[in-house]
């Protein structure tokens, strides 16, 4: 291994184990501004108060931050919050409130189809927009009025992990912020939301600790030629974020489905050869999780479960249960996608592929 690894075997596994420290770095900077405009830049405190939505632009891993973020800012700041495909939005004609910010998400600050949904949303009438970046040089934060750094230092890995968890962070302080400037948000909410951020760190430590049994599961999956994912509600990015994981560097098919929709269709293609993966929190749809899952047991599918402590879930045949840390709340998103990273690099690493630079796909994609 070359001396940037350390005792690391791959720069995707180096850079999954460096999720506490890029997030604490991330919170740092969060807890110097505290929940407010300045976080996002000098112009933030003119332009928050003026926007009646959040238009959320991305690609790939960076779009399911999106879409994670939609949960947060329309529950926690009551905002109107839309997320689109960077590639799907440029070329459409699409409906534009020019008060509504446009949000880019991107590791890089580079992807082009992002950039330029970014520039076809300010032709469309749209007056500011916000950049989530972890680039500071690059060119989609230097074409956004306000900006938010990540600080996960640079990610070599082509399938992103770090600056997801760290994009997380970022939008979670656009939700708490525009909630405390729209008085959603409390002093008492604040301190709390302020709190469960310190912890956050720790809890994702916990979550890599699991990596000796999500490397147990891996040989079983490995033989596969499909999974499923499943998930609810917050959680349902994390499921899209799993399966988009196993498919870039393990090559295995995979779908994610909110476990609601099961019986839409994918409960067709379960049997005994696909396995199920569950991310199911002790949340509010934990029970509605728990019947999806006797769905898929009925008809022979294996189920892999990612349940944590208050979930009081048992093993039984069929049915494998790997418990997470005690449910950190409205962060619990950041927490669950560690397992789901790290099933990904095992089962990639137990088939034989190059984790790192997978076949076919490129770190930044800067043409179309
Ligand atoms: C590529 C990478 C993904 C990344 C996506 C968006 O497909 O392989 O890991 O999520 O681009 O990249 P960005 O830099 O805009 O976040």
């Amino acid at each position: 291994a070359s001396l940037e690894l350390g005792p690391y075997s791959h720069f995707m596994q180096k850079e999954i184990h460096e999720q506490p420290k890029a997030l604490s770095d991330t919170i740092d900077a969060v807890q110097d501004y505290g929940f407010n405009p300045e976080l996002f830049g000098e112009r933030a405190g003119e332009v928050l108060p003026q926007l009646e939505g959040v238009k959320i632009l991305a690609c790939g891993t960076s779009y399911y931050a999106g879409l994670t973020a939609k949960y947060w800012i329309e529950t926690i700041a009551g905002v109107q919050c839309d997320v689109e495909i960077a590639s799907e939005y440029r070329y459409r004609s699409a409906w534009a409130n020019p008060n509504y910010l446009v949000t880019t998400i991107s590791q890089s600050g580079e992807t082009l189809d992002t950039m330029e949904a970014l520039k076809y949303a300010k032709e469309l009438g749209h007056r500011y927009a916000l950049s989530i970046c972890n680039v500071r040089e690059s060119a989609i934060p230097r074409a956004s009025e306000l900006v938010f750094f990540t600080r996960a230092g640079a990610e070599i890995g082509v399938a992103s992990t770090k600056a997801f968890t760290t994009q997380l962070v970022g939008l979670f302080a656009l939700a708490v912020t525009l909630g405390k400037m729209r008085g959603k948000v409390s002093a008492a909410d604040e301190a709390r939301y302020l709190d469960e951020l310190r912890h956050l760190p720790g809890s994702v430590q916990h979550a890599l600790n699991l990596e000796p049994q999500i490397k147990a599961w891996s040989d079983k999956f490995a033989a596969k030629d499909n999974a499923l994912f499943l998930g609810r509600g917050l959680h349902f990015p994390i499921a899209l974020e799993g399966a988009l994981k196993l498919k870039e560097i393990s090559y295995i098919h995979a779908e994610a489905y909110p476990a609601g929709e099961l019986k839409h269709g994918p409960l067709a293609l379960v049997d005994e050869d696909m396995p199920v993966v569950v991310i199911a929190p002790n949340d509010a749809l934990l029970e509605k999780v728990k019947s999806n899952m006797q769905e898929v047991r009925a008809r022979g599918g294996e189920l892999f479960v990612f349940a944590d402590l208050d979930s009081h879930f048992s093993e039984s045949d069929g049915v494998h249960v790997i418990r997470t840390p005690r449910h950190v709340g409205v962060l619990s998103p950041v927490v669950h996608a560690i397992p789901v990273q790290m099933l990904a690099y095992h089962v990639a690493l137990a088939r034989g592929t190059d984790v790192d630079k997978p076949r076919n796909l490129a770190k930044s994609v800067t043409v179309e």
